[in-house]
């Protein structure tokens, strides 16, 4: 059905969404401000006792400042109804006393044809159930016991057996009056091409019901009892009801975890799902016998805007990793982006929690690597950059990976790093150097382990600063009460980011704000949510202790103190090198050997605690140790500012 234009606009503001969501909260009274429609309540998407969930009504706008749910009052409805879109519209149009424009009689057809096709795929779910507790499902039990699946694991997935028959569904579901069509069309049974008795899609094997974000049946997976099947598993085809590249395996339980704060984690088959899901990653999805697809990378960030993407131990797990980051670079967005964890070699998630158990699968989630890197590496690894020529080539392939990212943001965040880099050439430490040492500069601390789980590259001086301003400006908006000591620190805050900028200057703004829902709310009416959503995004803000313990003022405090006093010290070393460098007219050749020789070191050191974890080390042009990934940022680096083909002298 198609509606009329100027429709939906005019439900949107027919409707009051406090009124809309008001069914479903209790409003906060203290936070909330009936007159200017600024309504609070505790989020109905996840669990909470505050009230984090703020409505717009002015704007029809709602975002849970928890679990980051958003939408207008018709995606609310779609949520909490668990309505299509239509749904929900007719649901809300009714209510505002608006009249539907008559169905369109195909689509009606389809609706009702999908519904009567959904009631066929639930018999053949009870049928499969019923069969693997017979005695022909005996070896499909057995196995399955084998694999730890009994009882409640074998309940909560509904998994089944098909028998060995050709018609056994078929027989089962023509004795309950299904009609010849709906089977087939249902995907359940094919044609014979000998004019005989259609057969059943599935035989001899064990099923799993694959059910849509909605919660129907809407497929099916089976996996082969006999080793020696050509198709370990098989799906269903394509049907009306089942668009293989647009569903996921456990996508309604997933998104009900990720609402309660679990990672999504979209692992490659339906035991790693299961296993997962069990062993408390609850947010566990999976694509049903194919790469990911575009379609499905969408729906997963519907779920939660930094996947984690678990891969098998394996060359073909690689190579999957690295299709997803070509599918997933044009479509990135701020705040969306994916991380990457890899088995340990011809492991799936399933053996994994098998061997290790959950604590095994919390370690290597916990290392999963952002996307950044793992695309540095495809670009650099196992390549050397020997000559002009090799490295013009690396900056070439660079700038066509950055290319391929539409959103500015991103694009801009992609190339800060290069300019982060750059910047890191006029960051030398004083020790080790020619020149005379920068009295009372402290040297920065080497990047935290924790950042490199940030969807940002971890590598490079300026991103410590991006997020110690991060942690500064988080730190102030939970603790509204430090702005007025800090106003005059957060006004000399030079920001490396526009997010950051205008956080700053909303900030300023809104400075005698002492509440900090309220403030938050000020800052969304101000710049709107985006750059608040993204910094607190950020897993460093996240941890951070004056944001984690938001009742803590004390803490907060020192914690803000020791940030401010870490960047200025940083920044202010950085400053007075570029004006010293800018003074050393006709000794440039000197001045680089010298210039290139202390970045060497300083990336070395750096980038430590991380060469540690991965120990893969090369021996720099200047004698000093750095990874393989440190030494290609660095040739990236040296070719990006002209200077690519001149090593500095080993010194
Ligand atoms: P795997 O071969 O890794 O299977 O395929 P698995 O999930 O570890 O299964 P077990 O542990 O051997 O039972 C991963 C996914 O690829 C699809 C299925 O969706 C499977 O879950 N697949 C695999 C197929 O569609 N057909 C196949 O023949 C094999
Ligand atoms: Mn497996």
């Amino acid at each position: 059905m198609s509606l009329p234009p100027g429709f939906l606009d005019e439900l949107r503001t027919r409707l009051s969404l406090s009124q809309v969501v008001g069914r479903k909260v209790m409003w906060d009274p203290r936070k909330s401000n009936q007159g200017k429609g600024d309504m609070w309540a505790p989020c109905p998407f996840h669990q909470e006792k505050t009230a984090s969930f703020h409505v717009d009504d002015r704007k029809g706008y709602y975002y849970c400042f928890g679990c980051h749910a958003k939408g207008d009052a018709i995606s609310f409805v779609r949520e909490t109804e668990n309505v299509s879109f239509m749904e929900a519209v007719e649901i809300l149009a009714t209510e505002a006393g608006m009249q539907m424009p008559a169905r369109d009689p195909k689509a009606q057809e389809r609706a009702d044809r999908r519904s009567e096709l959904i009631a066929v795929m639930e018999q053949a779910v009870q049928f499969f159930r019923l069969q693997l507790k017979t005695a022909g499902g005996a070896a499909a039990r057995d196995y399955l016991a084998g694999r730890g699946m009994t009882g409640a694991r074998l309940d909560r997935w509904e998994i089944g057996f098909a028998p060995d028959g050709w018609q056994g569904l078929w027989d089962h579901l023509r004795g309950k009056g299904v009609a010849e069509d709906m089977i087939l069309d249902a995907g359940l049974a094919k044609p014979s091409s000998k004019g005989g008795k259609p057969y059943d899609t599935f035989r001899d094997r064990i099923m799993f019901p694959i059910r849509d974000a909605r919660g129907r049946a809407i497929a099916f997976g089976g996996r082969a009892m006999d080793p020696e099947d050509k198709a370990k598993y098989l799906n269903s085809p394509e049907t009306l009801l089942f668009d293989k590249g647009h569903t996921l395996y456990n996508h309604g339980p997933a998104r009900e975890a990720a609402g309660k704060g679990k990672t999504l984690i979209l692992a490659e088959g339906y035991m790693d799902v299961i296993a997962l899901s069990d062993a408390g990653f609850g947010a566990a999805v999976a694509p049903l016998g194919t790469a990911i697809t575009e379609d499905q990378l969408r729906l997963a960030w519907r779920i939660d805007p930094e996947p984690v993407i678990a891969l098998d131990g394996d060359a073909a797990g690689i190579r999957a990793a690295l299709r997803v980051i070509d599918l997933a670079l044009p479509l990135l967005e701020a705040g969306h982006s994916l991380r990457f964890a890899l088995m340990p070699q011809g492991q799936d998630p399933d053996d994994v929690i098998r061997t290790g158990g959950a604590g095994a699968m919390d370690k290597l989630l916990e290392q999963a690597q952002p996307m950044v890197q793992l695309l540095w590496q495809r670009e650099t690894e196992g390549k050397s950059f020997d000559s002009p020529e090799r490295k013009a080539a690396l900056d070439k392939d660079l700038r066509a990976v950055i290319g391929r990212i539409k959103d500015p943001s991103i694009k801009r965040h992609y190339g800060d790093e290069i300019k982060n880099l750059r910047w890191q050439l006029f960051n030398p430490r004083r020790e080790g150097g020619a020149r005379k040492p920068w009295r009372g500069r402290k040297a920065p601390q080497p990047a935290l382990s924790a950042t490199k789980s940030s969807a940002l590259v971890s590598a490079g001086q300026g991103f410590e600063d991006y997020l110690h301003e991060a942690v500064i400006l988080a730190t102030l908006i939970t603790h509204p009460g430090l702005l007025h000591g800090a106003l005059d620190a957060l006004e000399r805050l030079d920001c490396t980011s526009d997010d950051h900028r205008r956080l700053q200057g909303a900030l300023l703004t809104h400075a005698d704000e002492t509440d900090p829902a309220a403030l938050r709310a000020a800052i969304s009416g101000t710049i709107g949510p985006a750059p608040l959503e993204n910094l607190f995004a950020l897993r460093h803000v996240q941890i951070c202790p004056s944001v984690a313990n938001p009742q803590d003022a004390e803490k907060a405090a020192l914690c803000l103190a020791e940030e401010v006093a870490k960047l200025t010290a940083t920044r202010g070393a950085a400053q007075e090198i570029e004006d010293a460098l800018q003074d050393m007219d006709g000794l440039a050749d000197e001045g680089l050997t010298w210039r290139l020789g202390q970045a060497a070191e300083a990336r070395n050191r750096a980038g430590k605690s991380d060469n540690e974890d991965r120990g893969e080390y090369d021996i720099g042009p200047n004698g000093a140790r750095i990874s393989r990934d440190e030494r290609g940022a660095f040739e990236s680096l040296l070719a990006q500012i002209g200077y690519g083909t001149k090593e500095p002298d080993a010194s």
